[in-house]
């Protein structure tokens, strides 16, 4: 007994101050052995606590050695110094149930993300911290972003989570794909840069940072690739690991736009590639691509959904062949990789569109890459003493130099089917969110249009432009019937035009052209008459140099054309301005809330009429299958679920684009093997089952369009 006491203490004791995790050019070396990583991407807030145990487990069965995940600054500190490590943000317990499992992590603490996250994650309240510049040589953007850096760091030191303490933390990054910004504004970002570079390296976490997509980022920082393919990076220094950072396995879906999938053989085949040509560290982004909960979608009209066609799906499920194709490449990796981290590989070329790689240190194993680039042809390659076939577009791995064990195109895992089968319809309650009048205590009157950021500071999706038209009786469009001409230019993203309180039109942007224009003939009354435009926004942009000068709302001009006068430009009048809805400020999305106000019943609920709450109660379905709303049929809006925020939902947005025919050869970009074109680009949302009781759940939906909710439908999905 004593023995092995003196044993555990001895390990324990060796391993805290032993463990070292360092690079040389061929790979990162964790407690002196060098490694071929396999690492994915799992960020925390899209997925429940509840869901994490089986994530991280189907990562580490799916042969994954790390699990990456950025840091998100926005929802760790809502509020200067209010910070919130709760429930989806409970970043340590994350780490932890990580090492849990025997896995690394891989920090990304930015705290600049990008990552199709509400402004890139950082919050919106820095935006208006006086002199403030993102991510640029600006003291103020330095001070915030080391404070919460060194946040974040002291706080996984502080619970032993660097590798070094014996935590599962082997890396860490500073800043996100700087490089193209750094390119743009030239010697402030050089400066930044190498700001950003000294100060983490300064935290002395003991593990090497990487800067991705940043040609010079300064040593000791690793500068990494990412992207569909990254065989012909190398880093800008010899003595630097090759790694890819993010190899993409499919592409986010924006409202509008169909869904993006990519071929699990092309995945495969990038992730061969790389290896053979040395690289030595490769993360799937993403591995679990989740939900965008709330309204933490960012970049523009990104959808609720964040599946990204990765090997586990939104729901936590695998996604076959995908997921077991990639475990068995993984598999073979591992297999390979003592030849692997021991030797350069030799390159020869028998024929057009083919090489070989050959691995072969002095100890006398061998690993060999055989690759067939012909986006159409297979080929018959010769080697040692065996052909082998290899279909077009594939890469072949040899085992001990003979046994091909691998072969990207060759898929053994099973393909599996998913479906959403209906488990429950609901009996609505409505609400009727009712135009504002300008003379109510929340609105504010000023001159001129204002910025929509600048007035709501993003506490709501809606922001109310009201404004009043006299009109005299003696305009000629009374007896003529050629009712006037508004027009409204407004910087995005989507907007309700209400005359009289009537809607008159919609109009939407897109990701790529944000901004629209309303252009009506709209009826006007002689007097007084209510001008009320709800300006939507729909995510905040996450990228872009200076993205967070990017406007949002209504800058005009809003005109009216075909008066007596003339033109008459509304631009410079006396606008009200209401920040978010009625039904937000009495959280009718909550049980105290949507207690507070009459709802309709039975036969007079609200029926294809915009701007209206509904709720229900729903019981829990038995059994564990995941679920979600079926949301087609219904317009534009969100969903509330006991309180929780699921997210922006909108099936009337259909998918524009090419669904053309997919082929797993020849190179991949997001624009191909795209799917589902002309259907909801988001038509189920995701209600995880840890937000449920078993009885009396609150449903709460707000609809902007105006539909019809017996549409809504509960399934659940089952393989
Ligand atoms: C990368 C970025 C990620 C994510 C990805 C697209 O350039 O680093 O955060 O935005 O693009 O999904």
């Amino acid at each position: 007994m004593k023995i092995v006491l003196f044993l555990v203490v001895c390990c324990c004791v060796y391993s805290s101050i032993k463990a070292t995790v360092s690079y040389d050019d061929k790979a990162i070396i964790i407690n002196g052995r060098r490694r071929i990583l396999m690492s994915g991407s799992i960020h925390y807030p899209r997925s429940t606590p509840q869901m994490w145990p089986d994530l991280i487990k189907k990562a580490k069965d799916g042969g994954l050695d790390v699990i990456q995940t950025y840091v998100f600054w926005n929802g760790h500190e809502p509020s200067p110094g209010k910070y919130n490590f709760e429930g989806r943000y409970d970043l340590v317990k994350f780490i932890k149930l990580i090492q849990e499992a025997g896995l690394y992590a891989h920090l990304r603490v930015g705290p600049y993300v990008c990552a199709e996250w509400n402004f890139g994650g950082l919050p919106v309240w820095l935006k208006y911290v006086p002199g403030m510049s993102f991510r640029t040589d600006n003291e103020p953007f330095k001070i915030a972003m080391q404070r919460f850096t060194e946040k974040i760091v002291n706080m996984m030191k502080s619970e032993n989570l660097f590798e070094p303490q014996g935590g599962p933390i082997i890396m860490s990054q500073i800043e996100n794909e700087y490089g193209p910004v750094e390119w743009d504004i030239g010697a402030p970002g050089k400066a930044y840069s190498k700001w950003a570079a000294h100060m983490a390296d300064g935290l002395k976490t003991g593990v090497p940072w990487i800067m991705c997509k940043q040609e010079d980022a300064p040593d000791p920082m690793i500068d990494t690739c990412n992207g569909f393919y990254c065989e012909k990076f190398t880093p800008n220094k010899p003595y630097k690991p090759k790694m890819f950072t993010e190899l993409w396995t499919g592409w986010f879906t924006e409202f509008g736009g169909p869904i993006p999938t990519r071929p699990v053989e092309d995945i495969a085949y990038a992730v061969a590639r790389f290896i053979q040509n040395n690289g030595s560290f490769v993360n799937y982004y993403m591995y679990h691509g989740g939900t965008n909960f709330g309204r933490t979608a960012g970049g523009l009209f990104i959808t609720t959904s964040y599946d990204y066609d990765a090997p586990i799906d939104e729901y936590g499920l695998l996604n076959e062949p995908k997921w077991g194709h990639l475990r068995d490449l993984h598999s073979t990796i591992k297999l390979v990789e003592p030849a692997l981290v021991s030797a350069y590989p030799t390159v020869t070329y028998p024929g057009k569109n083919q090489e070989i790689h050959v691995f072969k240190p002095k100890s006398g194993i061998c690993a060999a890459f055989l690759s067939n680039y012909d986006p159409h042809f297979s080929a018959r390659m010769k080697f040692g003493n065996t052909q082998y076939h290899l279909p077009p577009w594939s890469i072949s791995i040899l085992h001990s130099c003979k046994d091909e064990v691998f072969n990207t195109a060759k898929i053994k895992a099973p393909t599996t089917q998913k479906k959403m089968t209906p488990v429950g319809k609901f009996r609505w309650q409505s609400y009727k969110e009712e135009a504002p009048s300008s003379e109510e205590s929340d609105t504010l009157a000023m001159i001129g249009l204002y910025e929509q950021l600048n007035v709501t500071r993003d506490a709501s999706d809606y922001l109310w432009y009201l404004a009043e038209v006299d009109i005299s009786p003696n305009e000629h469009f009374f007896t003529n019937g050629q009712f006037p001409l508004l027009t409204v230019m407004s910087a995005g993203h989507a907007l309700h035009v209400f005359i009289n309180n009537q809607m008159a039109g919609t109009v939407w942007g897109s990701l790529k052209n944000p901004k629209l224009t309303f252009s009506q003939n709209v009826k006007l009354r002689a007097g007084v008459n209510k001008i009320s435009l709800l300006s939507v926004s729909v995510g905040l942009a996450n990228v872009g140099t200076h993205f967070e000068t990017y406007n949002v709302g209504i800058l005009g001009p809003i005109t009216l054309k075909g008066l007596n006068e003339g033109t008459r430009d509304l631009t410079k009048q006396q606008w009200s301005y209401k920040v978010g809805l009625n039904g937000e400020t009495l959280g009718l999305h909550t049980l105290d809330g949507s207690s507070s106000v009459e709802w309709l019943q039975g036969s007079i609920v609200a029926q294809k009429q915009p701007l209206t709450w509904y709720k229900t109660t729903f019981n829990a379905p038995k059994g564990n299958e995941p679920l979600a709303f079926d949301m087609n049929g219904m317009g534009k809006g969100q969903i509330w679920v006991n309180g929780e925020g699921l997210g922006r939902y909108w099936p009337a947005n259909k998918a524009h684009g090419n669904c053309d025919e997919c082929s797993y050869t020849g190179i991949y970009n997001e624009n191909k093997c795209n799917r589902y074109c002309g259907d909801p680009s988001q038509r189920w949302y995701h209600v995880p089952r840890s937000w449920l009781k078993p009885n009396d759940n609150l449903l709460v939906i707000f609809e902007e369009w105006g539909s019809l909710p017996d549409w809504i439908t509960l399934v659940k999905r089952t393989i």
